[in-house]
């Protein structure tokens, strides 16, 4: 995690001289369970000992903020009365999350805040849910004696993707931002919303993530095609059963898949298959983690990266080689973590692979794109909360 005397510093000086309350929220992994979250299915994430720090303190005006990006170096102010909001992506995050708490009855006034995050942009591990809810976090302490329920916050940092920031995401990681527990991962319902901790010390594994640098950016990409095409397909069965009740694809069946399989096309029809297929996969592993089966969460590992890679389509060369190179190695587990688009692959690999398989994914990659791939060994670390 951060340094707090670091984002300390930055507040003090970019500012009054005086000090705020600081908040912390990390980003997450998950095991399995792609693109099924706005499929009202389940998701396996767990909160990083990474994250977002940021030192918050209201300003005494009814609505400027002003916002300094540490890492970037970068400062924004502006009110949030302002019907666009600023330009700086950083800065609507801030913007977004502060109208949403609104909507829920915090009475968000001004402030000044300074933030910095440990968690890699762009690799697939939820910086952008990091911020929201740790900003989400301040803003309930400060403005709204914490009165905001951990769900309902979870809610508003993904309302702030859908209307500020341009991504139609659904809620995993807002939860595992928020819900985190050291030691645990979590299996969500993404439909009730019900959700357990697993312990998760997998004995003689270990889960790394081998980041390729490739950006990764949700924002206006096909990410938001892809959930197009599941309600696509949700339509299309739904009006040739008016007696059923479908919501999104966690409501249908594979034979009610093969029924529109011509009307809906081609690319939906991967697409609805491979969230399908990633459903049952999700109770594979949630069965196996039970029975300490770790050679069978392997193996649906590399199963859901196939589906990711061949039918939905998210992955790309670097990845697929990053997989590639874990087969190779005899790794239990690998496959592309998050959104897709670039970001890490994530690895279940035995304790005693370890060393020759990093240092041969390290080589190799190196040889083929002229840099290595970043390793982040995975620690599972706890939810949003107030450091100080
Ligand atoms: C991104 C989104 C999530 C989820 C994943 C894919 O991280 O923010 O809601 O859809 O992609 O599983």
């Amino acid at each position: 995690m951060m340094d707090i005397e670091f984002v300390r510093s930055r507040f003090i000086k970019h500012f009054d001289g005086k000090t705020g309350n600081v908040y912390a929220s990390p980003g997450r992994i998950n095991l399995i369970g792609e693109h099924t979250d706005y499929n009202g299915g389940f998701v396996f994430p767990g909160a990083v000992d990474k994250g977002v720090m940021a030192e918050m303190r209201a300003n005494g005006t009814e609505d400027t903020v002003m916002a300094y990006a540490i890492d970037l170096k970068d400062r924004v102010d502006f009110k949030l009365s302002d019907t666009k909001g600023p330009k700086a992506s950083w800065a609507r995050y801030i913007y977004g999350i502060a109208l949403e708490m609104k909507k829920l009855g915090v009475l968000v006034k001004g402030f000044n805040i300074a933030f910095a995050g440990d968690v890699p942009l762009g690799a697939g591990m939820s910086s952008s849910a990091a911020m929201e809810s740790c900003f989400a976090c301040g803003l309930n302490d400060i403005f709204g004696d914490n009165k905001v329920s951990q769900w309902d916050m979870v809610l508003a940092g993904q309302a702030t993707e859908h209307n500020y920031c341009g991504v139609n995401c659904g809620i995993m990681d807002q939860f595992a931002s928020v819900f985190g527990k050291a030691g645990c991962l979590m299996r969500l319902d993404c439909r009730s919303r019900e959700f357990e901790y697993f312990p998760f010390k997998p004995d003689g594994y270990r889960l790394v993530l081998l980041d390729s640098v490739v950006k990764h950016q949700l924002a206006g990409s096909p990410y938001n095609d892809r959930r197009n095409s599941c309600e696509n397909v949700v339509k299309h069965i739904a009006a040739k059963h008016p007696e059923g009740k479908f919501e999104t694809l966690r409501d249908c069946t594979w034979e009610q898949l093969e029924e529109v399989k011509e009307e809906v096309g081609a690319e939906d029809y991967k697409r609805a298959k491979f969230v399908l297929g990633e459903k049952d996969r999700v109770l594979a592993v949630c069965d196996a983690l039970t029975e300490g089966d770790y050679e069978k969460v392997g193996e649906m590992m590399y199963k859901t990266h196939e589906g990711l890679s061949k039918d939905y389509e998210v992955s790309c060369e670097e990845l697929d080689f990053l997989n590639e190179i874990a087969k190779e190695n005899g790794v239990t587990g690998s496959r592309i973590m998050g959104g897709g688009f670039g970001g890490c692959t994530i690895n279940l690999v035995r304790n005693d692979l370890y060393r020759k398989f990093i240092e041969d994914a390290k080589k190799r990659f190196n040889e083929k794109y002229g840099h290595e791939p970043k390793v982040y060994d995975v620690v599972i670390g706890d939810g949003s909360r107030k450091i100080c």
